[in-house]
């Protein structure tokens, strides 16, 4: 691959540093004057290579970590917090107020996004504007579910008003791939249900959130929200020693999931809401539309280069059509264009993690050992931030592309003659969140997507696969993911039913009904939220 340096436009190019020299905790940003870190970029300013420095964030340890959980537990109050017993037409009015200010932000946040994570522009906004829009939709999916439950029921001579109530304290960790709007997409809904939390950005696509710091700050009641750096081991493993985590909400990988959850002293305590790996495959047979597939598994397989957990991370074509799969696969992954995330129609952008190419090269290496071949001609070429993607075959089992989660620019294509093959490795394969399945003879494909179905949570016909649209039951089995993701579903699995039940009685009734006039409890309300 020839060097890639563009002019950046002025717009784009980093001219102001950002020294993220504050954290929040307690309500308060609060002055940082110790050790701190650099921020680069792995795309280069300059025509003769190097990484850009974009700026610093703090490099705060165990006492400032615990000083945030103590934030966190005081606006908790043990329950009787300004926050978890708000009202809920009060506690989205702050919401509202942080998403307007967010708006504010937008074009900020997008040059960042970019330059720290290396996402096209077109996908930075997109990032940008979903996670706005996921923020309105959360704040009517709350509304609806507060009018669902303004009422009572009666059941054997019990009165039960029910709702949905917070579950305290939340430690969030968000991934580098969508930095913005999966971080987003956990801390809404927990904050919302009266949740208090932690939120720790993650190594890469930590600046973007600078912006919104003093939103965050000036739209919720203090400790509500607090922003901490920092190396995970240093600052999330001593918050999870003392216990008093309610909630590990976590988008990454196992690893660091099952090591922050083994701090935890009191493990049934902790309800775990977890995206993690995942090796979506495509299943491609024999009678699919052979055009229809190979643009979905291009995007599927390649785009923010692979680096999504719905991925298309190894392919299954039938072995009557896979040599002209291959031969027209590979043609249309060599024609993507490769740029800088500002350039007009970059399809590959630069890997933001700066050993990422040396370990795709790896699985290379290791499946040409094994008997792979890299199909198409650009494959492997390399570039100091990028590795153009190689389409390997025929990969087999033995080979660590077929196993590992490459999160990255390779394609392993396996052939098959009978389906029972791909449907097998599905089955025991550690992960379980999507399939593609590409094909038309609905006897076919009737008896697969009743299988499939079963081992994943999304069945994708004859397209590729996908988290949205985010109202759409976002989850995995096996060690994929732990609990629901979805507009409606964040908000359940940050709560929990919890309800006033009452015997029916004169006694209790003229109670209720005095606790109803007065309107002294946020709780125990039939007030409809328009
Ligand atoms: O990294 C995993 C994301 O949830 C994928 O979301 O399918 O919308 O790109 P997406």
């Amino acid at each position: 691959m020839t060097s890639t340096f563009t002019e950046i436009p002025e717009q784009y190019q980093i001219k102001n540093l950002v020294h993220q020299n504050t954290y929040l905790v307690g309500g308060e940003l609060k002055k940082w004057n110790g050790e701190t870190s650099n921020v680069y970029s792995t795309i280069s300013s300059t025509e003769d290579y190097q990484p850009t420095l974009l700026g610093g964030i703090p490099t705060l340890g165990k006492t400032e970590a615990l000083e945030a959980l103590d934030a966190a537990c005081d606006a908790y109050g043990k329950g009787q917090g300004l926050w978890p017993t708000m009202k809920v037409a009060n506690r989205i009015a702050c919401m509202e107020k942080f998403v307007e200010q967010m708006k504010t932000k937008r074009d900020e946040v997008v040059k960042l996004l970019m330059w720290e994570i290396g996402k096209n522009l077109p996908d930075s906004q997109k990032e940008f504007d979903r996670t706005v829009e996921y923020i309105y939709d959360t704040i009517e999916d709350y509304k609806q579910m507060d009018r669902d439950s303004a009422k009572f029921e009666k059941h054997d001579g019990v009165h039960a008003h029910i709702r949905r109530g917070p579950l305290g304290i939340v430690l969030c960790l968000g991934p580098y791939n969508y930095p913005l709007n999966e971080t987003f997409a956990l801390l809404i809904p927990a904050i919302m249900m009266g949740n208090t939390t932690i939120f720790k950005p993650a190594k890469h696509g930590v600046l973007l959130l600078s912006p919104l710091l003093e939103a965050f700050q000036n739209s919720f009641p203090k400790g509500v929200v607090n922003i901490i750096y920092g190396r995970g081991r240093t600052v999330a493993t001593p918050i999870m020693e003392t216990g008093r985590i309610d909630v590990l909400a976590l988008i990454g990988n196992s690893k660091s999931a099952n090591a922050l959850q083994s701090h935890h002293p009191r493990q049934n305590r902790l309800r775990l809401v977890l995206g993690l790996e995942a090796k979506n495959p495509a299943i491609i047979l024999k009678d699919a539309d052979l055009d229809l597939a190979i643009s979905e598994c291009i995007s599927g397989t390649l785009s923010f280069n692979g680096q999504r957990c719905t991925a298309l991370k190894v392919l299954y074509v039938h072995e009557d059509i896979v040599e002209e799969f291959n031969k027209r696969f590979s043609k249309k992954v060599d024609a993507l264009n490769f740029g800088n995330p500002w350039d007009k129609g970059a399809q590959l952008t630069p890997l933001p993690e700066p050993e990422k190419p040396q370990y795709i090269q790896e699985l290379i290496d290791d499946a040409l050992e094994k008997g792979a071949e890299i199909v198409n001609a650009k494959g492997g070429e390399t570039t100091p931030n990028y590795i153009f993607p190689a389409v390997l075959y025929p990969v087999n089992k033995e080979m660590r592309v077929f196993e590992e989660e490459q999160f990255g620019p390779v394609i392993p294509v396996l052939s098959f003659k009978d389906i029972e093959e791909p449907m097998s490795d599905i089955a025991d394969s550690n992960y379980g969140q999507q399939v593609s399945l590409f094909g038309s003879d609905v006897k076919t494909l009737a008896p697969l997507i009743d299988t499939l179905v079963n081992l994943v949570c999304r069945v994708n016909l004859n397209s590729s696969c996908q988290r949205g649209p985010d109202v759409y039951p976002f989850t995995g089995r096996k060690d994929s993911a732990v609990a629901t993701l979805s507009v409606h579903d964040a908000l359940r699995s940050f709560s929990i039913r919890t309800f006033v039940a009452s015997k029916d009685n004169d006694y209790n009734n003229a109670i209720l009904n005095n606790l109803l006039d007065s309107k002294a409890s946020n709780f125990v309300s039939t007030d409809y939220i328009l």
